[in-house]
Parts: C-alpha cells; structure tokens; sequence
C-alpha cells in the first residue's frame, strides 16, 4: 500500500483519533486545566509512539510538558526535519452562547470537524502525524523527522524559549516545518509568508484605595475607569494611527512591488463584512486591509474591566480599572522595545488625579519565510499536488510567538504548511477544521516529506 492509499484506508480511524484528543480541553491560559493540558500532551506522546518513531519523551518543563519524538533512520544524508505542532487551545467561553455544539465534544456536520482547536492546532497537527505515520507504513519515509508539540502557544510559549535554547542538538535540523496557519480557500491555496509579532500587556488605572459610593463622591475623584478609556483612547490619533511616539520607527516601509503583489489578492469590502459581521472596513490611511493586517503593526484592547458589571446596577466609583492589549508587530519591529515605548507614553500621559502600570505579559517576534528556500519550492509544488492548484503566498496577520527564535536559532528556514480556511473562527465559537482540509493537508504532507528524499 501507498501511503495515499494508507490515508484513505484509514480516514475514519485517524478522525476517531482526532475527536479523542479535541474531547481534552487543553486551555493554556485557564490554570485550572494543566490537568487537561497533561492529559493532551500524554496523548500526543503516546500518539507518536503509535506511529512508529524510534525516540519519544515528554519533556516536562516549568510550565506545559514539550512533547518530542524523532524518527532518524533516513540515515545522516537525508534532510531532517522538524515539525512543529501545539496542543494546547483558547478558551472556548461564549457570552453570546454562539457554539452550535459543545466546543470540548467534537461534532462533525456540512464536511467540517467543529470543536475548539479543530483547526488550531490539533487537526492540523495530527496532519502532519498521520503524514508520518502513512508514510512510515508504507515504508516511505525517505527524510529524517523531528517533532515538537508544545502546549503553551496560545499563553505566548514562555517555557519553551528556554526549552529550545537547552536542546539546540537535540532540534537540529534542515527545515522547520509548521501547519498552525490558514490559506485563502480550498480552491485558493496559498501559503503564509510572514507571521507578525506580538507583545501583551496588562494596564491598571487605580485611583482611590477602596470603592466608592458614587453619589457622596462622585464629581471630585477621577473615576479609575474613566481615566482607563481616557488613556486608551489616547493611545490612537483620530485617523487610527497609533499615537505612541516612535511606534512605527522601525517599522520597514513595503516596496512598490511588494504592495504590488498584495494587490493581487484584495479582501473586498463584501467578503470583510461576510467574514467579520462588521460594518465597515476601520483602520491606518493609506494602506488596503490586506496591508493593514499582514504588514502593518497594532494597538489593540483585547479586554477592559473595572467597576461593576454585574447584574442590575451599582453607583460605585471602582478603585480601578484594568485593560488587556496586545500589539502586533511587524519587520523590524522589537516586542521590549516597543512596550517600553507605550511604558514611557503611558506615564507621560496619566494625569496626577490617578496612578498607572502597564505589565509584559509576553511577546514574540514576528518572522518572514524565504521563499526562495528549495524547501518552500518543494512546499509549493506539494500544495499543487495536494489542492490541484499552484498556491500563492501570502502574509499573515497572526503570531506564532515562538516562530522567529526558532527560525534564528536552528538556523533553518521555515516553511508554514497551513492547512485552515479563512472561516474556521480559531479563537472563536463553531471553530472547525475542514475534513477536505484533513484529507488533502495529509496528501500535502505526504508529497512534501517524499520529495524532500528523492530530490536529485
Ligand atoms: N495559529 C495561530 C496563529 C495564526 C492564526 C497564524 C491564523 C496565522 C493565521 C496561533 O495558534 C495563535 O493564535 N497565536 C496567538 C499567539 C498569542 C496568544 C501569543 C495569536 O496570534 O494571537
Ligand atoms: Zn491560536
């Protein structure tokens, strides 16, 4: 047998798996999870011994396990290759009750695989694995491999960067492999060329030392909450430029034929409303939304808090208010750099009537692929074979924080086999991952690691 064919004959049974391991939920940023998390990563141990390869351990670490497997038997010619994967998930809560079924019991309807990390990452992970696996069956396997699945990419990889930096040898190899990114469409494959960066913070405005009644002291203390929106709202110019005094210093201005190439697949005002329910585009002047999200850096609240929000009222003036933010970064753009730069803006900012912070919760730097690499040309004639089309390249707005320092440190070039669709709602409720996607991302795979062997 093939390995295509390994694939097809066990297409149910490599679902099957997959639901096994979305059942787990495996919240990085919920502490109350690390059991889950333990249980994922000792799932996708014991899922790499199944498979076949040689060396398998789960890694423990200060925080979330790193699960490793190698299979080097393709002998010290042969490229090796390292894939990485993450198996932990975003919170799946839901204030809109959105979910049509429940995000940790994975359902499958309409050709798609719905449950939170259906697409990010587990089912694009196990793409890769049941590559693997397929070709191992078949006897196929003409590369060296190398796994690494991590369970703290959506809390900002704090525990793997020094993991890394300890195993250099260990992950060692010819080319990064990573599927934890989209394409445009199952008739528009195209591959992720660049990744933004991130950095996260926590502001807090505190004003008294204790809640206040609002009407025996309301008019003379600067409400906390109000002077948080004050100070967020400060933080862009009117125009949606961010304000922060040397935030775009760096930032490395597109070339006429870069922006050229990113005309070439515009996201219309139609298709933003359909993908977002948004009513109209925001965002800097003179850049096409498409710029905006793959090229251009951010200021973005991701949560505000403070004072009462629960239910009926309650005339307080709260003793603060908190403001979660993160910014994307982009090339050249340093993640410490920029959050001592909001750091010194904040507090030229703060007016006397009330004090301020702002604390890093993590960062990562963004990257770009070469895609001139002999590993990306091999990645676009797989995408070719696998989607029956030649894909494009594109650049992505998202963060993998751990992409770039691996990218440095290994020395090797990446290449982001991203196998989601554009409304596969990662992150948010009914995310799924498409079965054609599962199917076709294998064949993918597949194609890829063969041609890597049997290159001249
Ligand atoms: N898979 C995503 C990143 C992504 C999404 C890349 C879509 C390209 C297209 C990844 O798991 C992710 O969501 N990362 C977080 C990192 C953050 C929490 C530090 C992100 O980008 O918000
Ligand atoms: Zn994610």
């Amino acid at each position: 047998m093939n390995p295509y064919e390994y694939v097809e004959a066990h297409q149910h049974e490599f679902l099957e798996e997959l639901k096994e391991w979305l059942r787990m939920p495996s919240i990085s940023t919920l502490s109350q999870h690390k059991p889950d998390l333990l249980r994922a990563a000792e799932w996708a141990r014991q899922q790499l011994e199944s498979i076949g390869l040689t060396r398998v351990e789960l890694f423990p670490t200060a925080g979330n396990p790193v699960v490793y497997g190698e299979w080097l038997e393709a002998g010290k010619n042969a490229p090796t290759v390292l894939i990485y994967g993450h198996y932990d998930v975003q919170p799946a809560d839901d204030p809109s009750k959105q979910w049509k079924s429940k995000p940790f019991e994975p359902e499958i309807r309409d050709g798609n695989l719905y449950a939170r990390g259906a697409t990010d990452d587990k089912g694009q992970t196990l793409t890769q694995i049941k590559a693997v696996q397929s070709l191992l069956a078949a006897g196929q396997l003409p590369v060296n491999v190398k796994f690494v699945i991590e369970g703290e990419e959506e809390s900002g990889s704090d525990h793997l960067y020094p993991f890394v930096e300890q195993h250099l040898d260990l992950l060692k190899a010819d080319v990064l492999v990573v599927s934890d990114t989209g394409m445009m469409g199952l008739d528009r494959p195209s591959i992720v060329v660049s990744l933004r960066g991130i950095v996260s913070m926590e502001f807090e405005v505190r004003g008294p030392s204790h809640d206040l009644h609002s009407g025996l002291y309301g008019g003379m203390v600067h409400n906390p909450a109000q002077a948080l929106v004050e100070i967020m709202a400060a933080m862009h110019r009117p125009d949606g430029k961010v304000a922060v005094p040397g935030f775009y210093d760096k930032v490395r201005e597109l070339s006429g034929v870069e922006r050229a190439e990113i005309a070439q697949n515009p996201i219309t005002v139609e298709r933003f409303k359909e993908e977002t329910g948004a009513p109209q585009p925001w965002g800097e002047p003179n850049y096409s939304m498409q710029e905006r999200a793959g090229t251009r850096p951010t200021f973005e609240i991701n949560g505000i808090v403070g004072g009462w929000t629960g239910e009926g009222g309650k005339t307080v003036i709260p003793e603060k208010a908190v403001a979660k933010v993160s910014c994307r970064l982009v090339a050249e753009q340093d993640p410490v750099e920029i959050f001592e730069l909001i750091q010194r803006y904040l507090a030229e900012i703060t007016p006397s009537t009330v004090t301020s912070s702002v604390r890093l919760l993590h960062k990562g730097m963004w990257s770009l692929v070469d895609t001139q690499s002999l590993y990306m040309q091999a990645a676009v004639r797989a995408f070719e074979y696998g989607f029956g089309k030649r894909p494009i390249f594109m650049r992505e707005g998202g963060s993998i924080p751990i992409m770039g320092f691996m990218q440095e440190k290994l020395n090797a070039p990446v290449v982001l086999m991203g196998f989601g669709l554009p409304d596969d709602n990662l992150h948010g409720p009914n995310e799924k991952y498409c079965l054609e996607c599962f199917a076709r991302g294998m064949k993918t795979a597949i194609y890829f690691l063969h041609s890597l062997g049997t290159r001249g």
